[in-house]
C-alpha cells in the first residue's frame, strides 16, 4: 500500500448514517470510491487513485480533527458544528441528511416553573431558550433523548428529527423548528490555503454533483 504524501488530502469522514449519502454524493462527483468501504471497520483508509485518505471519525468529532488539521477538510452535520462551535470554514452546503433541530413536548405540554429541557445538543439549546427569554435549566443526555419527557426527567427536549417517526412512535410532537440541517463540506484554515488547488477542485466536482441532483 503506497503511504500518503505531504499533499494528500485528508478528509475527515462521519461514520453511520451521513457516510452513506456523503460516499454516493462523492461517487456522483466522479469520485471512485470502493462500495465495500461502506461497511468496513478501518479508521483509515487511503484512496491513492484520488490522493486523498479518509479519517473515519464519530461524526461530533469531525470539526475537532478538522480544527487541528490532523484532516484538511470534513463532512458534518449542521447541527454538530452548530453545537461545538469549531474554528473551521464552512465552504460547500451539501444538501445530504436533510433534518431539523426541534423542541419537542408532550401533546400536553404547559409552562412548568422549574422548566427542564434535556438534549445532545446543550450549547444549541441554551442559545435559543436566551434568546427566546426563557429560563430553562438544560439537562445534556447522549442519546435516546425522547426518553425524557416520557420519564419526567424534562419537560422538553431538543433533538434532531429526520422522519419523525421516533416522536410518532413515542406519542411526542414538534412544537418550534429552531434550524434546518443538511451536512456541510467544512476545512481548515491552514490547509484550505496551502491544499487550496485541492479543496477547491473537491468543492467544484461536489457542486456539480449538487446541482445535477437538484435538477
Ligand atoms: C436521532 C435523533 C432522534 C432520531 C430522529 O437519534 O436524536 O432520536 O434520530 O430520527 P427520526 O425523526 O427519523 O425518527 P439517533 O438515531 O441518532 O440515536 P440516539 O437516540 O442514540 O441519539
Amino acid at each position: 500500500m503506497s503511504q500518503p504524501n505531504m499533499n494528500t488530502l485528508k478528509v475527515a469522514m462521519p461514520k453511520g448514517r451521513i457516510y452513506k449519502q456523503a460516499s454516493k454524493l462523492f461517487r456522483e462527483a466522479g469520485l471512485p470510491i470502493p462500495s465495500d468501504f461502506d461497511d468496513t471497520r478501518k479508521l483509515v483508509i487511503e484512496l491513492p487513485e484520488m490522493d486523498m485518505e479518509f479519517i473515519m471519525a464519530k461524526p461530533v468529532d469531525v470539526p475537532t480533527y478538522v480544527e487541528y488539521g490532523v484532516a484538511d477538510i470534513g463532512i458534518v452535520g449542521k447541527d454538530v458544528l452548530m453545537e461545538e462551535n469549531k474554528d473551521v470554514f464552512e465552504l460547500l452546503d451539501l444538501g445530504i441528511a436533510k433534518c431539523r433541530m426541534s423542541v419537542i413536548g408532550l401533546p400536553d405540554w404547559a409552562p412548568s416553573i422549574h422548566p427542564r429541557v434535556a438534549t445532545k445538543y446543550p450549547n444549541v439549546a441554551s442559545q435559543y431558550f436566551r434568546e427566546q427569554g426563557q429560563q430553562v435549566e438544560v439537562i445534556k443526555l447522549n442519546g435516546s433523548i425522547e426518553l425524557a419527557p416520557l420519564i419526567g426527567l424534562a419537560d422538553r427536549i431538543v433533538d434532531m428529527v429526520e422522519t419523525g417517526q421516533t416522536l410518532r412512535e413515542n406519542g411526542l410532537v414538534e412544537m418550534e423548528t429552531i434550524f434546518g440541517i443538511t451536512s456541510r463540506l467544512i476545512a481548515n484554515r491552514v490547509s484550505y490555503r496551502m491544499k487550496n488547488a485541492k479543496i477547491q477542485n473537491l468543492c467544484d466536482l461536489l457542486h456539480a454533483a449538487i446541482t445535477v441532483q437538484r435538477g
